[in-house]
């Protein structure tokens, strides 16, 4: 095992904090561990049992999630604690919950990376909205839900329909899609004194992509741009299959896509990691900015990537992390196919996808009961989508399954 370089201190390997509130990243831990550093996990007690990669990890604390959740104020005493004992030089947030923590603590600690006002815009979308409408970039509609008089003149001047969604929720949790002024009141209404932790904007009809990215001392090194098949909203409110396809490296679809990325991220200061960040090309054939986020996609976007590129978006996170701006940091030339990704929740507990056997299947999800999924990769970009439009006609018959969406989170 090679011992990652430690500049300010060259006899101690890096220390790398992971906090992981959702069991994820595991692939982040072992690249961490191969790299030499001492790894260290924070997640929550109920996760103790998940499979960790526990032979990659030096020490593993455990915070008290009373309702699933932890607060800030006891990170910050346990990390505090943990530091008596734990030199720590990194501070990675696994998962989207837990990229403000982060960044608390990084600035409580004093630890290098984003601080709290970076932090804020990628994961508050009101925060996000407002910045990138600052910078000029095209963004639906917004405004927040605060002044009531304003959001009545809001609606007046925008046409509905309407998205009223959290500001710092994920997967479509919490959103809403308003169809009159009368419904917003009523929906406001439910709110009750958690009103101003959303914001109200246009519904933009369109194509839903995403954006994934590596950037290291605010240089993009890699995206790969990606078409959601149905917006993810419609997938999780009237459920259907989950399906997304990289577009081809370099191609004409891509480009646009790419390049109002890199002014997004410039616009937020990101400086190193990995992105995701969507857009909606809506029916007029432009594009407006959806939302970023300063970590890895959800739902296997790492193995599309993977499988299109050859690129692990994980191993190249933790590396970049490590070398720290004090270590050049360049991910592999990427390989050019194209892949296809399908996800659903699945009627059966162990749904049998063994009559899908198409040559270009290299991946199927079998980790999670009752739910299916199933990777496709070909050179050629029609094929793959050949394949997930035929396959989300027969999935929908043998598997699909619905529950309504969370209004929050369930871990
Ligand atoms: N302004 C909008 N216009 C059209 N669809 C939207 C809009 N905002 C959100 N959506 C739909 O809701 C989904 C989730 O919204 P998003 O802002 O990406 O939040 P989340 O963090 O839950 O993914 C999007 O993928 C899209 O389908
Ligand atoms: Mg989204």
């Amino acid at each position: 095992m090679s011992s990652a370089p430690n500049p300010s201190s060259p006899n101690r390997p890096i220390a790398v904090l992971c906090l992981a509130s959702y069991y994820k990243g595991s692939e982040f831990i072992r690249e961490c561990h191969r790299q030499g550093c001492r790894t260290l996990l924070l997640t929550s007690h109920s996760l103790k049992d998940e499979a960790w990669p526990r032979e990659s990890i030096d020490e593993i604390f455990y915070m008290p999630d009373v309702q699933k959740e932890w607060k800030l104020e006891d990170a910050i005493l346990g990390v505090s604690f943990m530091a008596r004992t734990e030199m720590i030089d990194r501070i990675v947030a696994l998962d989207d919950f837990d990229v403000e923590k982060a960044a608390a603590l990084r600035e409580h600690l004093r630890v290098p990376g984003m601080g709290d006002t970076t932090a804020r815009y990628f994961r508050d979308k009101l925060a996000m909205r407002a910045r990138a409408r600052d910078e000029g970039l095209p963004v639906p509609e917004f405004i927040h839900v605060l002044n009531h008089s304003q959001l009545r003149q809001f609606m007046e001047r925008v046409p509905p329909p309407w998205v009223l969604k959290p500001r710092s929720m994920a997967g479509s949790m919490g959103i809403k899609k308003i169809h009159s002024s009368d419904d917003f009141w009523a929906a406001l209404e439910k709110l009750g004194d958690q009103q101003s932790f959303y914001l109200l904007e246009q519904y933009v009809p369109g194509d839903i992509y995403h954006v994934d990215g590596i950037f290291y001392e605010h240089k993009l090194l890699f995206a790969i741009a990606s078409r959601y098949g149905r917006p993810p909203m419609d997938v999780s409110h009237e459920g259907d299959i989950f399906t997304t396809r990289t577009l081809p490296l370099g191609s004409a679809e891509a480009k646009p896509l790419i390049e109002l990325n890199k002014k997004v991220m410039k616009a937020f200061g990101m400086l190193r990691g990995v992105s995701h960040s969507e857009f909606i090309q809506g029916r007029d054939g432009k594009l407006y900015f959806l939302e970023t986020s300063a970590r890895v996609g959800g739902a296997h976007i790492v193995d599309l990537v993977e499988t299109a590129t050859g690129i692990n978006l994980w191993a190249e996170w933790a590396k970049l992390e490590i070398a720290g701006g004090k270590a050049p940091y360049k991910p592999p030339a990427p390989r050019k196919d194209c892949a296809g990704l399908l996800v659903s929740l699945a009627k059966q507990e162990q749904p049998d996808t063994s009559a899908y056997n198409d040559p270009e299947i290299v991946w199927r999800m079998n980790e999670k009961k009752h739910h299916v999924g199933l990777i496709v990769k070909s050179p050629d970009p029609k094929r793959v989508q050949e394949l997930l439009e035929s396959y989300v006609v027969r999935m929908r018959q043998d598997f699909l399954a619905w529950q309504p969406p969370l209004e929050r989170p369930n871990f």
